[in-house]
């Protein structure tokens, strides 16, 4: 009956990818459309076309981009201000050491590696403020490392 236990091992098998593909679906916040990474060094955050001026762009209808750099203790640009009913995807990093980009009250979090750009894409559907700070330790100031968002 060697048949039956190949046939209970591909159900097991099939179980099992059907759980994971489940799981994985589940496990995914609602506002995080995507974290796709792509890097850069530090030193060349001047004469990068998204982080040589951080900024909010918008890039369709009702779609913006947020280029975004932490650096001790402080996040550029500071208030990001989008309107509601849009799209943002922020793309996050760090001029010096390990930050994070945390919406207060959102499941929008990023660890913001030097060398790496985070990125995250979050849907705001009406007026809001969220206050953004800082999870990662990086010196005597981290605790007032905070910033705002704004949808107006
Ligand atoms: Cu930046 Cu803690």
């Amino acid at each position: 009956t060697y048949e039956k236990l190949w046939l209970v091992a591909a159900m097991v098998l099939i179980v099992g990818i059907i759980a994971t593909i489940t799981y994985g679906t589940v496990g995914l916040g609602i506002a995080m459309v995507d974290d796709q990474e792509d890097t850069i060094s530090p030193n060349d955050l001047g004469e990068d076309e998204r982080f040589s001026d951080p900024r909010v762009e918008q890039v369709g209808e009702n779609e913006y981009e947020a280029y975004v750099i932490a650096q001790t203790f402080t996040y550029q640009p500071n208030p990001i201000e989008v309107p509601e009913n849009s799209e943002v995807t922020f793309y996050v990093t760090s001029r010096d050491v390990i930050h994070s980009f945390s919406l207060v009250g959102t499941n929008v979090n990023t660890m913001v590696v030097p060398g790496e750009v985070a990125s995250i894409t979050a849907e705001f559907d009406e007026p809001a403020e969220y206050g953004v700070v800082c999870n990662e330790y990086c010196g005597s100031g981290h605790h007032d490392m905070e910033g705002m968002v704004y949808v107006l």
